[in-house]
């Protein structure tokens, strides 16, 4: 099939796009976190093409993104107050809430489970598009799985070009990480994916918030795990990726002690003249931890190489976003972290 490529400022965009959703065909849409690869989220045929074309592991709930906060009552019921607060402080933006599902969501979108992810996404465009649909759009980011998420619709070309129907192209995505996940269908409120609405937000609204495992180490694959992508291998390049942790002194000391041709380093921009001839990649400022998660998935789709050795990465430190670029680097590095400070 010949994938249609659509600005997201033509004006017959949304309604091309909505027409290809309630057609069953998958259409990728721009949001402010990742691109979503997105389909009719009740409709189960066309659910089951989403797994296809990213090659999806069965087991791994879709999250449904709606136009409007007051839809999340079309497909969740027992919704606590802590959902409305939180949807009234931070939709449309990069929050999932897991709720209790209604009967309506088809077990293929929540892969079997009694809960459904709900987000409404800060794109107008792709409101728009899920508006006209009428139904809430399934969309998992559309990378194939276990690459690197996709931040522009060149990305998306390059994984699904030929696939999928249509791409919506509205640039490169401002936050660059996933949407955080909260699940508030337990008696604490949980976090299971750190994303651009920060822990510290989360409690400032919620008053406590429990941090899932899987968000701060490796996940056995055969586990039961909460948020069941949380497990599977994610977001790595072809390369071994390592985290070089401590001082930029003594970080690229240790690497540039290490390094041999092909491989490659993947710093923060402060830091590129300390590795002049180890071909280095810069994804950010560590000054503004806003363009390292904006940055993060282009470089590490840059660094998905054949011909790449080992990948040394610096990773930044604190909380606020700086919390979700360490989730999303840490699991491309397999939780493999060199301390050179306690190693030499
Ligand atoms: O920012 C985002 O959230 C992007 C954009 C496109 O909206 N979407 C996204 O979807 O990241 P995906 O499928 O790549 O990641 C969704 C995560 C997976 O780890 C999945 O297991 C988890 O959400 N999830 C979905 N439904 C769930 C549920 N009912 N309970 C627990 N976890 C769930
Ligand atoms: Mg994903």
């Amino acid at each position: 099939m010949k994938t249609l490529i659509l600005s997201s400022n033509g004006p017959e965009t949304p309604s091309i796009a909505a027409e290809i959703i309630k057609s069953g065909e998958l259409v990728a849409i721009p949001t402010e976190t990742v691109y979503g690869l997105g389909a009719d989220g009740l409709n189960p045929e066309a659910v089951a093409k989403i797994f296809l074309a990213k090659g999806r592991p069965q087991d791994n709930p879709l999250i449904l993104h709606v136009a409007e906060a007051a839809d999340m009552e079309k497909f969740c019921h027992n919704i606590p107050q802590a959902a409305y607060i939180l949807a009234e402080k931070f939709w449309p933006g990069p929050l999932t809430m897991v709720l209790p599902a209604k009967d309506c969501v088809p077990l293929e979108t929540r892969a079997g489970l009694p809960t459904v992810a709900v987000r409404c996404p800060d794109n107008a465009v792709t409101r728009e598009i899920i508006r006209l649909s009428g139904v809430p759009v399934a969309a998992p980011s559309a990378n194939i799985s276990g690459k690197p998420s996709t931040t522009t619709a060149e990305h998306v070309l390059h994984d699904h070009d030929g696939k999928i129907a249509a791409v919506v192209d509205g640039g490169p995505c401002r936050v660059g990480v996933e949407s955080t996940i909260v699940d508030l269908t337990e008696d604490r409120p949980r976090l299971l994916r750190p994303g651009g609405i920060t822990p510290e937000q989360l409690m400032e609204v919620l008053g406590d918030l429990v941090v899932d495992k899987a968000v701060v180490a490796q996940i056995d694959k055969d586990a039961v795990a909460k948020a069941p992508g949380m497990k599977y291998k994610h977001y790595a390049p072809q390369a071994e990726v390592v985290i070089v942790a401590g001082s930029r002194e003594n970080a690229a000391a240790y690497i540039r002690s290490h390094f041999v041709p092909n491989d490659r380093v993947l710093c923060f921009e402060e830091e590129l003249p300390l590795y002049s001839g180890c071909n280095p990649l810069s994804y950010g400022r560590e000054a503004d931890t806003a363009t390292l998660s904006a940055g993060l998935f282009a470089a590490l789709r840059e660094l998905d190489s054949p011909g790449i050795g080992r990948v040394y990465a610096r990773c930044p430190d604190g909380g606020g976003i700086a919390y979700a670029v360490q989730n999303r680097l840490k699991k491309a590095a397999a939780f493999r972290i060199i301390d050179p400070e306690v190693e030499v």
